[in-house]
């Protein structure tokens, strides 16, 4: 079964991305399965009904969130609709949505989807991810040995740690949040498939896909505030490709995506 995932799509920009670039690499990468980080697809903040429509459209089959998961409230009716998405497990206190899912992928196979967050340098006080991915992707393999894993964090040792803690576990253990891809994809050696962070779908030119001039100035004038706005201009639809067996639900192979359009 062959999994692409997306890194977080950036406002109109990332979205634009994926309309243009990701028909043809799911033709061409022969893919199953499409999950995409959606936590910035609206303005870079949240994600609403409409960029969720759309995308869906576009050929995402499912998304996972991160820490800007309620920056648009109408997510919500999203998690009251049952769509396709998921939300960290791993929050503080009780929250709307689900941290993970089983559905159907198009081949006939079934795949778990479980969302984390960090908590290394994201000061949001949640539960450990740790304890939290073990309990739900062992509940997860109770239903299918195929299971996703974003984990959204912002520290490679972090990242890194919750591999090796799931290795063997996951069929697939992926970072996001960061907005700039790794290059240390490879398979664990029990199995799972790894990458510390999968990268932005948005502007190649910005910082983190928002504007330069914001951003910027946001280091030289540190008391003043500049509003973010997403980048526009060339993009970038960054991600991961993994091939994973459906019986063993082990990972086969793991390969960086990175493709420009404009
Ligand atoms: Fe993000
Ligand atoms: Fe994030």
């Amino acid at each position: 079964m062959r999994v692409l995932f997306i890194g977080d799509i950036m406002g109109r920009t990332g979205r634009n991305a994926v309309f243009d670039l990701l028909p043809g690499l799911k033709d061409e990468l022969r893919v199953d399965f499409c999950i995409a980080n959606g936590e910035n697809s609206s303005g870079g903040l949240g994600m609403s009904r409409k960029a969720y429509d759309e995308l869906s459209r576009g050929g995402v089959d499912f998304f996972t969130m991160g820490n800007h998961t309620f920056s648009k409230k109408t997510i919500c009716d999203l998690f009251r609709d049952g769509e396709n998405i998921v939300r960290p497990a791993n929050y503080a206190e009780p929250q709307p949505g689900d941290g993970m899912a089983v559905v159907r992928a198009g081949n006939g196979c079934k795949i778990a989807i479980i969302n984390l967050i960090g908590r290394v340098f994201m000061n949001t006080g949640d539960k450990s991810p740790f304890e939290c991915g073990k309990e739900l992707v062992c509940r997860a393999r109770e239903s299918t040995p195929v299971v996703f894993v974003d984990f959204h964090a912002e520290a490679t040792s972090e990242k890194e740690a919750l591999g090796y803690y799931l290795d063997g576990l996951a069929s697939a253990v992926i970072g996001t949040h960061t907005h700039v891809q790794t290059a240390d994809e490879r398979i664990l050696p029990g199995g799972t498939a790894y990458m510390s962070d999968a990268g932005r779908t948005g502007a190649v030119h910005s910082v983190l896909g928002m504007d330069l001039e914001a951003s910027v100035s946001r280091f030289l004038e540190a008391d003043k505030k500049f509003p973010f706005k997403v980048a526009e201009g060339q993009y970038m639809l960054c991600g991961a490709l993994i091939d994973i067996d459906e019986n063993t639900g082990k990972a086969k192979e793991i390969t960086r995506i990175c493709r420009y359009g404009n």
